[in-house]
């Protein structure tokens, strides 16, 4: 029996935790949903992200997920530690800004963060920051309005948006570059972003690195999935459970469909199941 891992976020931006993790786990099936319906989560309060965060995880479990990704700073943030002293028999794997990472190859010790308002304001952004105090200057941007410009795009085509708030997030983060006092590593710290990365690279040039955390997220589950304690769940067989990909969302599942058939490595003859709009 394959295992089943329930991933989600606030819409499409976790696809690209997706993508990682279906390379570092080949073999097992995946239900996506995309909270696109009550998007996006980065200026709303931890309420909101809170409640929401708790009924996709209830429409995850009723669907028999072995384990849990969180493919969502912002949700991460606000609302693992709950979601796991909720559930302690999950193996419940949250995304949170690769600032470590960037600290490992940045040469100037000077590296931006790109994420989410609520990410940057949360207690654990901030306790992530403190313990790495001392080891780099840190430049801190929420970037209102990307995430949900970058979900526009999908269903429209249309990239003047991003390109403008790329640019003036990083315009207001200073100077980009490899010389002594200059940012030369950028964290994408939301699920979105990565999928900014053109604009960013036309923006910001070759030598800056752009640091996302999925391979590691995807290394971390595939690590918890091995030490679970509950076990695979038999499914009755139907076109949906035949599947090794589930997408659902609480919006438009037309903008999934687009963003999965640009942004997710597609297997040739590989079963996909897309769910019309899903109400939780
Ligand atoms: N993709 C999400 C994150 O990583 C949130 C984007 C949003 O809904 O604001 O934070």
């Amino acid at each position: 029996m394959t295992d089943l891992v329930g991933v989600f976020d606030s819409g499409i931006g976790g696809l690209s935790i997706l993508q990682a993790l279906r390379a570092e786990l080949p073999e097992s099936r995946f239900i996506y949903i995309a909270d696109s319906g009550h998007a996006p989560y980065g200026e709303r309060t931890d309420a909101h992200v809170m409640a929401r965060s708790r009924a996709i995880m209830a429409e995850l479990l009723s669907r028999q997920v072995q384990a849990l990704v969180i493919a969502c700073n912002t949700a991460t943030a606000v609302a693992i530690e709950q979601l796991r002293a909720d559930y302690p028999d999950l193996p419940i794997i949250g995304v949170e800004p690769a600032l470590k990472p960037a600290l490992a190859i940045s040469r100037t010790r000077c590296i931006g963060v790109m994420a989410t308002r609520s990410t940057l304001a949360s207690a654990k952004f901030k306790a992530l920051l403190a313990s790495l105090a001392g080891q780099a200057e840190f430049v801190l941007q929420p970037c209102d309005g990307l995430a949900d410009a970058i979900e526009r795009s999908a269903g429209s085509n249309d990239t003047s948006t991003i390109h403008a708030l790329c640019a003036k997030n990083t315009q207001a983060m200073g100077f980009f570059g490899s010389h002594s006092g200059q940012i030369d590593t950028l964290v994408l710290g939301c699920t979105h972003y990565p999928f900014a990365t053109e604009p960013l690279r036309e923006l910001l040039g070759p030598q800056v690195q752009l640091v996302s955390n999925g391979p590691a997220v995807a290394r971390q589950t595939r690590l918890k999935l091995s030490q679970r304690v509950l076990p695979a769940a038999a499914q009755p067989e139907t076109l949906e459970t035949e599947s090794s990909l589930i997408l659902l969302s609480t919006g438009d599942e037309r903008v999934l469909q687009v963003a999965t058939q640009r942004w997710l490595p597609q297997r040739p003859t590989e079963p996909i199941f897309l769910a019309n709009k899903l109400n939780v």
